[in-house]
């Protein structure tokens, strides 16, 4: 079932695109959505849009909707759309549910501007779900116990579909930290913290300094938080 929430959030992002524009693209539903609405417009105005996945699931979404799929050697993405887990109030975002956020983060740092998608059930006033991590599977058991020194509830995520540990589009191990709620002030720190335990890819933390706009969709309508 499509929540109306994300449709109303992917609508207007919608109204972001401009023709012969190079996008970055996120990964999960809502961005689907948005990929399929901008499908649309591309077959009803002849629009040319260039687009850079994080995923197998956005690359293929891509590739339906008439999106050109380009890359990160040959072009810096104007506008980067993607979805989130949790934006609290300061808009600090935690992402990679679906597994993807170090494409993700990959490129809404290569882009020019980054606006996030969500139904605004995601909105909250502090993070406080556990944050996905993709760490190398060789590095596994070392970096849950480094995870745990540095505070957090650790679990290797696993996968439906298929037995043992979820593998991510790039061959890695998910763990799904808790830590608890994080303050506005303690985000970028344990961003930090995260990333300099070796064997780490990357986390599911987006700081504030990184999204330029969030859009929340509701029942009826959407806006810009
Ligand atoms: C994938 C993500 C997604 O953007 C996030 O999980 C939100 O997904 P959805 O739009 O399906 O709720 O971070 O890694």
């Amino acid at each position: 079932m499509v929540s109306n929430g994300k449709y109303n959030a992917a609508k207007l992002a919608l109204e972001l695109v401009k023709d012969g524009m190079v996008l970055g693209i996120g990964s999960g539903t809502t961005v689907e959505i948005f990929l399929n609405l901008l499908g649309e417009r591309i077959r009803e105005e002849g629009l040319v849009v260039y687009g850079i996945p994080t995923s197998y699931q956005s690359y293929y979404a891509a590739i339906i909707n008439g999106i050109r799929v380009v890359d990160l050697v040959e072009h810096e993405p104007e506008l980067c759309i993607d979805g989130a887990d949790q934006v609290d109030a300061k808009m600090n975002c935690i992402k990679g549910r679906g597994g993807a956020m170090t494409r993700e983060k990959i490129v809404a740092k290569a882009s020019r501007k980054v606006v996030i998608i969500v139904d605004e059930s995601k909105l909250v006033e502090k993070l406080s779900m556990p944050v996905p991590v993709e760490v190398l599977p060789f590095a596994y058991g070392y970096v849950e116990r480094k995870l745990r020194e540095v505070g957090a509830e650790v679990k290797l995520r696993h996968g439906s579909g298929k037995v043992g540990p979820v593998i991510t589009d790039n061959g890695n191990f998910i763990l799904d930290c808790d830590f608890g709620v994080l303050e506005d002030e303690d985000v970028e720190k344990t961003e930090e913290s995260v990333k300099t335990i070796t064997g780490i890819v990357e986390s599911g933390i987006f700081p504030k300094k990184m999204i330029d706009s969030v859009i929340a969709g509701s029942l009826n309508s959407a806006r810009f938080l």
